[in-house]
């Protein structure tokens, strides 16, 4: 079973967060996990995989103009309906909207038919609500996105064990 993990990424945390995800997603056995930015993603790949899962920095508590156009755009020749969706984000303030991005990111894979999951408080430790966030340490030098590095694999592994009962 094929799952992908799309993320747009200007300077790179975005993508790190993305692999972390999809080496999560192959601790599954019979999963095969990529991940693609926005403007190279293997759409033969994407179509075939039976869960999506999106990412985006935070913009002012958005996802990127780039995912927003990617998500209305872009992604209607790749058959998103009745796929599992999940979500992500990076940022580099503890609150810098992570959350929110992850929320509109959910909203745009429900309009498009995808059914969205995370897990949530029921896989227990680390609880993770809506989906991952990462902060960097590009203001806030206690930070660092590989603090957070457990919690995209733990992320990654819940999202293809779900997809893996649905579809596998
Ligand atoms: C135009 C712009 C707006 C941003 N707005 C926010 C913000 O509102 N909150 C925040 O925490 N970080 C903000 N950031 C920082 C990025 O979200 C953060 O550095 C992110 O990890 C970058 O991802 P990337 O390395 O994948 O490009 C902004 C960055 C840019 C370029």
């Amino acid at each position: 079973m094929k799952l992908a993990v799309i993320y747009d990424s200007k300077t790179g945390n975005t993508k790190q967060a993305a692999e972390w995800i999809a080496e999560g997603m192959r601790r599954v056995s019979g999963v095969e996990a990529d991940a693609f930015s926005i403007h190279a993603a293997d759409e033969d790949f994407v179509q075939d995989a039976r869960g999506v899962v999106v990412g985006s920095p935070s913009y002012a508590a958005l996802m990127t103009p780039d995912m927003h156009g990617w998500l209305l755009g872009a992604s209607g020749k790749l058959a998103l309906a009745g796929k599992l969706g999940g979500a992500f984000a990076t940022e580099q303030f503890t609150h810098g909207g992570g959350e929110t991005v992850i929320q509109s990111i959910l909203t745009i894979e429900m309009v498009k038919g995808m059914l969205c999951y995370s897990g949530g408080g029921a896989s227990g430790m680390p609880v993770i609500h809506l989906g991952p966030v990462g902060v960097n340490d590009n203001v806030e030098k206690h930070n660092g996105m590989a603090l957070y590095k457990d919690n995209f694999l733990i992320y990654g592994e819940r999202f293809a064990a779900k997809a893996a009962e649905l579809f596998g």
